[in-house]
């Protein structure tokens, strides 16, 4: 009988069983989350590195999640964790959406463990939990829970968009529906966990982005894109747009006792909930090397076709300073000349390049306690900390880092 994939029936049977014997020889087994050795599973370890693995590798997740199980050793501990604790255990990972969400599920979860007792025990359950998204639930089904799961990630795509030669664009829902259809076909019913975390490896360890080690593949007798010497072709993928540049300048604002200003940004938008140095988006200079970034104007706020744009990459506290520096003639100097194109600070975020000129200002203390007086009537969440302080209490994003080591 004909199958609605490109494999017969044959291999699709075989998948699985293959799939298996090649993990339990080849596969990882020492990793500290995994819970296929185990008769009693912890969902909580599950979840937590699941989340932390979603854009992440194994390598840099390692150390991280060893430091939230030291302090966090059960959803409870973080559920009743401060943000900011959270936020230096998570700084250095990026996509800080995550440890918001992390934060979030983890209050979510103690509620649902407090009204049933456990666990959520469905698919639908874990998806209603911030930041877990239906192979993140899959997963904690089958490695949390021991139940059945199916997950469908991005490694999960590349090993069957390879072995069935899926040519679709795999950002397409279509594409991804298909997918998702044929990583169900494979799952089989028991041990659906093993299988999860086998796929995992498969994809991690041999089915790799650039030079699959196709030679100790168990799928390779009826890898289509192997038979074609395609493998590399696979997933397809519309190409991104360039990414566009952004220029800000990062302001060091210092009081007599060599304190820097910190403020903590809104929830949301770039780096929600951390603390950051004062930031000044600047006009995108048209590329001229010999424009220096500290000559570009920073937008102003009167001007009214800038005004989508500037509400979302002015907060209210950077308004408020960058006001209070215009009243006052102050201006921050560059902490170097470098021309706009070699800005010493460039960061890559989802969406654009940044690059952040650190500029310095020491004030005094009469116009400090006038800032602090201005920051509080907002209410304004601010703090004065010196660098090596800041570097260890506040849980600063990386850019931060660098611009104070500069
Ligand atoms: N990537 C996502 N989840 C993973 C896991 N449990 N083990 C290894 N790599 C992963």
């Amino acid at each position: 009988m004909p199958t609605p994939f490109s494999q017969p029936e044959k291999p699709l049977n075989s998948f699985a069983p293959r799939l298996l014997d090649w993990f339990e020889t080849d596969g990882r087994h020492d990793l500290p989350w995994q819970q296929h050795q185990t008769d009693r599973p912890n969902p909580y370890i599950v979840w937590l590195s699941e989340v932390m693995l979603q854009q992440t590798q194994v390598k840099t997740v390692l150390p991280y999640f060893a430091r939230f199980m030291d302090s966090f050793p059960t959803v409870q501990d973080l559920a009743a964790a401060e943000w900011d604790t959270i936020a230096e255990h998570w700084a250095g990972m990026g996509y800080y959406a995550r440890a918001r969400n992390l934060h979030k599920g983890a209050k979510q979860l103690v509620d649902v463990i407090n009204e049933t007792g456990d666990y959520p025990q469905t698919l639908a359950a874990w998806e209603a939990i911030s930041g877990v998204g239906p192979s993140t639930a899959g997963a904690i089904m089958a490695m949390g829970l021991h139940k059945y799961g199916v997950i469908c990630d991005g490694n999960v795509k590349r090993v069957l968009t390879r072995w069935a030669a899926i040519d679709g664009d795999i950002t397409k829902s279509a594409t991804t529906k298909q997918l998702w259809v044929l990583a169900e076909r494979l799952t089989p019913k028991e041990n659906s966990g093993l299988f999860a975390q086998a796929m995992m490896d498969m994809g991690a360890t041999l089915c790799v982005r650039r030079s699959p080690n196709c030679q100790l593949c168990p799928l390779r007798e009826d890898c289509i894109a192997h038979a074609e010497g395609r493998e590399t072709d696979y997933p397809v993928k519309a190409k991104k747009k360039p990414k566009p540049s952004k220029f800000s300048n990062a302001l060091i604002i210092e009081n007599n006792d060599a304190e820097v200003l910190w403020l903590q940004r809104p929830d949301n938008g770039i780096w929600g909930g951390l603390w950051s140095l004062p930031l000044e988006f600047v006009e995108k200079v048209t590329a001229n090397k010999a424009t220096k970034l500290a000559e570009a104007q920073p937008k102003k706020l009167q001007v009214s076709s800038n005004e989508k744009v500037y509400e979302t990459e002015f907060t209210t506290a950077e308004q408020i300073i960058h006001e209070w520096l215009e009243e006052n003639k102050l201006v921050a100097e560059s902490v170097s000349n470098t021309l706009l194109d070699d800005a010493p600070i460039k960061h890559s975020l989802t969406h654009f390049h940044w690059y952040l000129q650190p500029q310095k200002l020491v004030i005094n203390e009469a116009k400090s306690t006038e800032l602090n007086e201005k920051l509080s009537a907002a209410q304004i969440a601010f703090k004065w900390l010196d660098k090596q302080k800041a570097r260890d209490s506040l849980g600063l994003p990386r850019a931060m880092i660098k611009i104070i080591e500069v």
